[in-house]
């Protein structure tokens, strides 16, 4: 295993609180009783998505299989376009192209490092970078589309751009039959603007379908809590929940809700540690 050197050690202004300090906090006496004292199934009320005989079962491949939920609810039209806002480095639009019916694969993102990386995978197929093994010590790995992937990546363009305001122009010409937003609902500033902008991308006259997975992790790191669709207590003290709050909002927009589905992912954090996420995933169809 070839290891290289850590890129440094993380700079203070990365987190207010370091090492020793975290542990302080109420914040993490909250969590580890839970941690040594909840039944497993308060801790991971989800533990039966993580069995299964192969990776496509489990936490693994979430942009590959969110990129199937597409394929499954695309429009019957032999040609489709499809729009992964929010693309980071492109996962979900390989995949999207090796599906026949999507003849045009847009990937829009805001980072212009994810771009950079999504259009190198195009043009090399593969791209090295460095993992935590453990400390802080790395080793490289390899990410490579697979064979398939690269027979179709060139169906693929990657744009950086706002997905709250990003147009079908920019995103290079036609409207959309399909949109898929991973995991950016709880990302952006302003996620009203981000469904209503979704509709404006989307082709009229047809069964426009919008897929939004999201593990509502709101914060006002990101987005201001008056803009959070879901995730808090109303006036009344009463629950306001992020599937309905987002169906709602939807439905607004002329979005019927035809399916709903939890869909695991895990990112690695170094060896031995994962962060495991469950997305709500929401298909719509603009009626
Ligand atoms: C949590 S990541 C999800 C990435 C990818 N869709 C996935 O599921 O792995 C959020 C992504 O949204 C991008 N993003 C955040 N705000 C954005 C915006 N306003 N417009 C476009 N992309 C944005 C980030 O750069 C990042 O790639």
């Amino acid at each position: 295993m070839a290891s290289v050197t850590a890129t440094g050690p993380l700079k203070k202004s990365d987190s207010k609180l370091q090492g020793f300090q975290l542990y302080e906090t109420q914040k993490a006496v909250h969590e580890y009783l839970q941690f040594h004292y909840a039944t497993s199934e308060d801790v991971m009320p989800y533990a039966r998505l993580l069995t299964g005989d192969s990776c496509n079962e489990h936490g693994l491949a979430f942009p590959h299989k969110l990129a199937h939920v597409c394929k499954a609810h695309a429009p019957k039209a032999s040609s489709c376009s499809v729009l992964d806002l929010g693309c980071a480095v492109g996962g979900s639009s390989f995949t999207l192209a090796t599906f026949e019916q999507f003849e045009r694969v847009v990937g829009v993102d805001f980072s212009e490092s994810f771009v950079t990386a999504a259009r190198s995978m195009q043009t090399e197929q593969s791209a090295t970078y460095q993992r935590l093994v453990e400390g802080d010590s790395y080793e490289m790995a390899t990410a490579k589309l697979t064979d398939v992937q690269k027979q179709h990546a060139h169906k693929c363009q990657f744009f950086i751009g706002d997905a709250c305001t990003v147009t079908a122009a920019e995103a290079g010409g036609e409207p959309f039959d399909v949109i898929l937003m991973a995991n950016l609902l709880c990302r952006v500033p302003d996620p009203a603007k981000l469904l209503a902008n979704a509709k404006a991308l989307l082709r009229r006259g047809g069964d426009g379908v919008v897929v939004i997975a999201s593990p509502y992790s709101w914060t006002e790191a990101f987005t201001q809590k008056d803009r959070w669709v879901g995730g808090y207590d109303d006036e009344s003290g009463k629950f306001v929940d992020s599937d309905s709050k987002l169906r709602d909002a939807m439905a607004a927009h002329g979005f019927e809700l035809v399916e709903t589905t939890d869909m695991p992912f895990v990112i690695r954090e170094h060896r031995r540690k994962f962060q495991l996420g469950i997305s709500s995933v929401h298909v719509y169809v603009l009626r």
